[in-house]
């Protein structure tokens, strides 16, 4: 097997839950401090070793290609006003060798149909996807967890967390048997179960590592869970076929595609800032300080959050 070079990430999503903030622009152009989540997912795929980017993008997306593109009139001003930091921050965006591919898809029809778009860039490799709004940190970063894990195993991957299982409703969640200590291997998936139909609490999130047999079973599937072509009843399909593992990461899920999930996103990543994390960490502690003494659930749960926020 080849090794993974591509990486997919669709982007034409909607945003709706984002809403009003993602009328005009892309969910994946907010920030988590100063970057914006589709950055985080392209370091993540840049430190696995992936050289190609491809984004599934669509309407109200241009700022996404515009944030990966050279912004000369921008450099040239900080160039005269010698803000050199400022500068290496915008030239480090995205290093040299690496190439961003636009492909847009013109309705959003699901999830599955997005992957395929990417098809005709990705061909016959096997290939990464990442949704930049499960933002993951890890201290080897996820994705590359994942290649090196497909490197070993050579066959499709899927990054899966333990779910509660009030929320099976809002996951692919998979059927599966232990392997090892990070992997299971998988005999069924299921999108958005019910809880009490869930077979497991085992969640996928979004980071996938997918042969390109994927390619042929989305081709023919059917809409199927809220009307769209859904990628997860396209790995059903390749279940049938080959072997597919779910990859148990190590590291931190942040859900910034619901709004509590960005906000502790932006809190955890916020107070470990280079910059601005002490006088952040500061300003929360006067915030809550005081009443974090009077042990209230709130200020509990605030003390807990610059607690793991301090050591991470
Ligand atoms: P979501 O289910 O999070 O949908 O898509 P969404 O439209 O982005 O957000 P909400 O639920 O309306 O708030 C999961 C991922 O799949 C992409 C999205 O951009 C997101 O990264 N996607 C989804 C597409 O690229 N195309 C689609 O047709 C659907």
């Amino acid at each position: 097997m080849k090794k993974i070079t591509k990486a997919v990430f669709p982007v034409a999503g909607l945003g709706t839950r984002f809403l009003p903030a993602t009328k005009a622009s892309p969910k994946e152009m907010l920030p988590i401090v100063d970057k914006p989540l589709i950055q985080y997912a392209v370091e993540e795929a840049v430190a696995a070793g992936i050289t190609d980017m491809i984004f599934i993008t669509g309407r109200n997306k241009r700022s996404i290609s515009d944030h990966f593109d050279v912004a000369y009139e921008l450099e040239n001003e900080l160039e005269r006003n010698g803000k050199e930091s400022l500068l290496k921050a915008l030239r480090s965006i995205v290093p040299r060798n690496i190439n961003c591919i636009y492909i847009r898809q013109n309705r959003a029809l699901g999830l599955g149909h997005a992957v395929l778009m990417a098809k005709p860039v990705v061909q016959d490799e096997p290939f990464a996807v990442l949704l930049a709004d499960d933002l993951l940190d890890g201290e080897t970063p996820v994705m590359k967890q994942m290649t090196q894990a497909f490197d070993y195993y050579n066959c499709s991957l899927l990054g899966v967390e333990n779910v509660p299982r009030e929320q099976t409703r809002s996951y692919g969640i998979v059927a599966s048997r232990p392997l090892d200590e990070t992997v299971e291997q998988v005999s069924a998936i299921v999108e958005k179960p019910k809880p009490e139909d869930a077979p497991s609490t085992l969640g996928v999130v979004g980071r996938y590592v997918l042969t390109p047999r994927i390619f042929h079973f989305l081709e023919n599937i059917q809409a199927g869970s809220g009307g769209e072509i859904q990628l997860t009843d396209g790995i059903s399909a390749l279940l049938n076929e080959e072997q597919v593992l779910a990859y148990r990461y190590q590291g931190v899920r942040y859900d910034c595609g619901s709004k509590s999930g960005y906000l502790e996103a932006t809190v955890k990543l916020g107070l470990r800032h280079p910059e601005v994390g002490k006088e952040f960490r500061a300003m929360l502690e006067g915030m809550f300080g005081q009443s974090a003494k009077k042990t209230t659930q709130t200020s509990e749960k605030t003390r807990e959050l610059l607690v793991v926020g301090g050591k991470s």
